[in-house]
């Protein structure tokens, strides 16, 4: 193992260092600090990275106030994996330091087992940190230019959106930019075409729509995460992307205020029958009795399928307009149910109580067509059933069946089995169902942050830091 002391905290705490790791028999190696300008951090980093590969030391550490910058140049070395220690956060939980066969230690360390009596010593090193910013910001600037030294061999990270429909991608380049990732554009929706955009050595994937399976994982051997624009991860294959030691990332909690929004909206325009009526006064009539009948909201029930982060927000908001609710949800916490003030039951009571049933389970293998013919049949001839969460939780055919019985009063759907519902769909002929075309996620701020954190997700496991949003969290074990 070697450490270095690389700049002028580093030089600092030389001595302590040097003993800290004779008493543990690590070998100790002083590459001299920034201070005295012998060194230079892309030189150093490269003879470190080297000596690692060359010499078979199975660690090594980079003490250095650039930590991030340390990190990149340290990452572009063929054979070496860095992972950035940065903060006391990521000391204490980042497990990808086990990876790592280089840690980098940014300035603001204050955490971090191996090193903790250097870090004390760190804290109180007494050093002027304007001048230490500004210090760094200028060996990032140098390190920046290094880059583009042709004697100096770097493999770039590569990153890909495979499709999208963002007017602009300029959050994601932002991004990318600063880990200096060379980012790439598709429109790819199925493996095939995914396989054919991407580059064979490509580091990233950013993903809408498109299907990412064994056969993605396979023909794209470097591929370190997939994060998938927004909550749900059903276009991924995650036992696949585990196997193959790939992150998958998401964006777990971009759209719940808008999510549960539109399940309220949909629900208001089911209980007012808003959409019919406006569709008669704008056929040329004036007559609120075809919306008979409409009953009084407060007291009424709501089910709530799936109580999760979205759907807790909708039962905030539905208490506020006077409705009961009930919840089903295997998985939820009593604690969760006692505070939002839900009564948890079976899934078969829920849809026999109800008057309203707001669909918002994540769709899997248990949860597809969890409501179909059977729970058809329990409902009221007087509830509506609304769906945010994905069309397939909901067999389609059966809800066809059971409108044409009138079994229910209406349905109002944000998700269908098909995207885009293709034109012959018997639902679209109903008076009784509302569809928007999956808009529940969409606000201007939503949409944002969603590409930001999806693009963030990407840069922390290629930086070497834990993700945010990890879905398979089976693969920090890999
Ligand atoms: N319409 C849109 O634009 C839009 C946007 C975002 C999310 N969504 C959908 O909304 C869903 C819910 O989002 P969230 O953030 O609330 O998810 P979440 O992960 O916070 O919660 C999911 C909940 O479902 C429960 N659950 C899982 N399996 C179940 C089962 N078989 N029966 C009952 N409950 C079960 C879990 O215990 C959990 O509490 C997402 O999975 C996504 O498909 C839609």
């Amino acid at each position: 193992m070697i450490a270095i002391g690389a700049d002028h905290a580093g030089f600092k705490l030389k001595e302590l260092i040097k003993d800290y790791f004779d008493r543990k028999q690590i070998v100790y190696q002083d590459f001299g600090t920034f201070d005295d300008e012998r060194v230079d951090s892309v030189d150093i980093a490269k003879t470190v990275c080297e000596k690692i590969r060359n010499e078979d030391y199975n660690k090594g550490i980079l003490i250095c106030g650039t930590g991030i910058g340390m990190s990149i140049t340290a990452n572009k070395i063929p054979g070496i994996r860095a992972a950035l220690v940065e903060n006391v956060y990521s000391a204490r939980t980042s497990k990808r330091h086990n990876d790592a066969n280089v840690i980098c230690i940014g300035a603001r360390v204050s955490g971090f087992s191996l090193v903790k009596e250097m870090i004390n010593c760190w804290l109180q090193a007494d050093f002027d940190a304007q001048t230490r910013r500004i210090r760094r910001k200028n060996k990032i600037q140098s390190l920046e230019q290094e880059y583009n030294k042709e004697e100096f061999i770097m493999s770039k990270f590569k990153v890909m959106v495979t499709d999208y429909e963002y007017e602009t991608l300029e959050y994601e380049e932002k991004i990318l930019k600063e880990i200096d990732a060379e980012f790439l554009k598709a429109q790819a929706r199925t493996q095939e075409e995914v396989i054919e955009a991407a580059p064979k050595d490509v580091d990233g994937l950013l993903v809408q729509y498109a299907q990412i399976g064994e056969e993605v994982f396979k023909a794209l051997p470097q591929l370190k995460v997939v994060a998938r624009y927004g909550i749900g991860v059903d276009t991924v294959d995650l036992e696949a992307a585990t196997d193959h030691g790939v992150n998958v990332v998401n964006v777990a909690e971009y759209c719940q205020d808008e999510v549960s929004d539109q399940a309220l909206s949909l629900l208001l325009a089911c209980a007012r029958k808003t959409v019919l009526l406006n569709n008669d006064v704008k056929s040329g009539n004036w007559d609120f009795s075809i919306a008979k009948p409409i009953y009084r909201l407060r007291d009424r029930t709501l089910g709530i399928v799936g109580f999760g982060k979205i759907p807790r927000k909708l039962a905030d908001k539905a208490t506020a307009l006077g409705l009961e609710l009930l919840v089903h949800d295997p998985f939820v916490e009593k604690e969760v149910t006692e505070k939002y003030d839900v009564e948890l039951v079976e899934l078969d009571k829920l849809m026999k109580k109800s008057d309203f049933i707001s669909i918002h389970v994540p769709l899997n293998e248990n949860t597809k067509h969890m409501i179909s013919t059977k729970e058809f049949e329990l409902m009221k001839e007087s509830s509506f059933i609304i769906n945010t969460a994905r069309g397939a939780v909901i067999d389609e055919e059966a809800l066809i069946a059971a409108l044409k019985d009138n079994e229910l009063a209406g349905a109002a759907l944000d998700v269908t089995e098909q995207e885009p519902i293709t034109k012959d769909n018997p639902l679209l002929e109903m008076d009784n169902v509302i569809i928007t075309p999956h808009v529940g996620w969409y606000s201007e701020d939503a949409q944002i942050e969603l590409q930001t954190r999806a693009a963030e997700g990407v840069a922390d496991v290629l930086m070497g830091n834990k993700p945010k949003y990890l879905v398979n969290q089976e693969v920090l074990e890999k």
